[in-house]
């Protein structure tokens, strides 16, 4: 059985649907230099903002000025909880002052607040690719020793203000992203700086990587201190790989392939570096400045439960060589079929997912992120059909209730993606939506930003309500 706390939710990220960066404190963050782009045009990384670019994340779908709305519609949902991260650029402007911006940390009290008189408990992600701007131009970001004290002030910060409104918190989200270093946007959303800039772009992520997997135990242990009830988790972007026939070659490369994931959850869980992790630098050369004390935070700062996403698996093939810079694997997968953006559809993966992270690791799995990102068509009369999101989540809840039900998998929660329309990560579009709630806002910046109900609504409300009965 689901159990009666179970964390039914959704999730969003600051950066994707706060706006409020004009007429406030907030600085500039790594996300507001990302022009709009498609599926086929990348997001453009500008310095500083260059008037005549869309920049979409400036406005998002303007929660910062409607958060009362929203939360009355998404506790009408019957949310158990809610989460969104805490925009850095809003708490420090620039990253490195020693005094928070009071005006903030404020919001983040009125929205908890707001929140928690509807019953709604907030999940907070500290880093969701919000870092501030000048942390990125002024230090290199993650790739400077320095920026773990600053990302450490600010979340004591945070844990300190918040310590009796939020007991669910997440470091960095989808931390293993870089991996994917061959792109420029995830190693700036991640690491707040290009590995394409540095000689060895790959050994420069695995430095900022270490420093975020120090930075994030240093806040775990800060966290606990402040308040012992804090849950802490990490986050991690867990695309599986299947291998793509059972030829032993191919059965171990999927294996290998899998630490790009395995790699940092090995790390935050069990509070040390995998020997395939360490045997992989020193067959690299690569120089890493990781020091005695940093190895016990390590120890010292595991986490409490495992926070993932899970939208697709991919498939891998030993003579296929990798794309460093892709989130797909480009090897067709025949048994799935794909969204419109080209993620596959696997709702089985789920099961399977839930299945390799509870045996390797026996800890809570929180679902943070699962969902189906897809062009709605709002009505004349305000209505929102989209019953392939439905047959999306349906399949998806079906395969996390087996897990539970049938192979025993201790699932905390589960927050599908982008309840309410936002900005796309990957490519900036409005029009690639995930919510259940529909926004009028358009690629271009146009629309009322308006919120209707879809179908999907009526359908999770339900589901919830029933705590997930009847889909098995
Ligand atoms: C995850 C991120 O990568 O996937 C979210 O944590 C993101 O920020 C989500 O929005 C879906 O990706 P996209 O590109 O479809 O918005």
């Amino acid at each position: 059985m689901i159990k009666p706390d179970f964390l039914w939710g959704g999730a969003l990220a600051a950066h994707q649907f706060e706006g409020g960066l004009f007429g406030t404190d907030k600085g500039l963050s790594v996300a507001d230099v990302l022009t709009a782009g498609s599926v086929d045009t990348p997001r453009e990384i500008t310095k500083g903002i260059v008037p005549g670019k869309h920049y979409p994340n400036h406005v998002g779908i303007d929660f910062y000025n409607r958060y009362e709305e929203d939360i009355a519609l998404i506790a009408e949902l019957g949310l158990k909880c809610f989460r969104t991260s805490i925009n850095w650029s809003r708490i420090y402007p620039k990253g490195d002052e020693k005094t928070p911006s009071e005006q903030g940390l404020l919001f983040y009290d009125k929205v908890f607040d707001c929140l928690l008189k509807h019953g709604i408990q907030p999940v907070i992600t500290l880093s969701h690719f919000e870092m501030p701007y000048h942390l990125a131009t002024e230090y290199g970001g993650f790739s400077n020793r320095k920026t773990i004290d600053f990302f450490l002030r600010f979340a004591k910060t945070c844990f300190k203000r918040y310590k009796d409104k939020v007991k669910y918190w997440l470091t960095f989200n989808e931390i293993n992203n870089q991996m994917n270093f061959g792109s420029d946007l995830f190693g700036w959303t991640n690491a707040g700086c290009l590995f394409s800039t540095f000689d060895n772009p790959e050994e420069t992520m695995y430095q900022s990587a270490h420093y975020q997997l120090v930075a994030s135990a240093l806040a775990v242990k800060a966290g606990k201190k402040i308040n012992p009830d804090f849950q802490i988790g990490n986050m991690i972007a867990l695309t599986p790989y299947y291998p793509i026939n059972c030829h032993p070659d191919n059965i171990l490369y999927a294996n290998e392939r899998m630490h790009e994931k395995l790699m940092f959850c090995d790390v935050q869980v069990r509070g040390h570096y995998p020997n395939y992790a360490l045997k992989y630098f020193e067959k690299q050369n690569f120089k890493l400045d990781i020091t005695k004390k940093d190895l016990k935070t390590l120890k010292k700062g595991t986490v409490d439960y495992i926070g993932f996403s899970y939208y697709m698996s991919n498939v891998v093939d030993v003579s296929v060589p990798r794309d460093k810079g892709a989130l797909t694997s480009g090897v067709e997968n025949p048994f799935t079929t794909e969204t419109d953006w080209g993620w596959t559809i696997d709702p089985v993966g789920l099961r399977y997912t839930l299945n390799l992270l509870y045996e390797r690791y026996e800890k809570p799995l929180f679902i943070v992120e699962n969902g189906f990102g897809a062009v709605d068509v709002l009505e004349e009369d305000g209505t929102c059909h989209d019953p392939y999101r439905i047959k999306y989540l349906k399949e998806h809840i079906t395969e996390m209730k087996k897990a539970i039900e049938i192979d025993g998998v201790d699932v905390m929660g589960y927050t599908p993606w982008g309840i309410i329309d936002c900005v796309s990560f990957t490519t900036g579009e409005m029009k690639k939506r995930y919510g259940m709630i529909y926004v009028d806002r358009n690629n271009d910046g146009s629309g009322s930003l308006k919120r209707y109900r879809k179908d999907s609504f009526d359908w999770y409300k339900n589901l919830i309500v029933q705590n997930g009965k009847g889909l098995l």
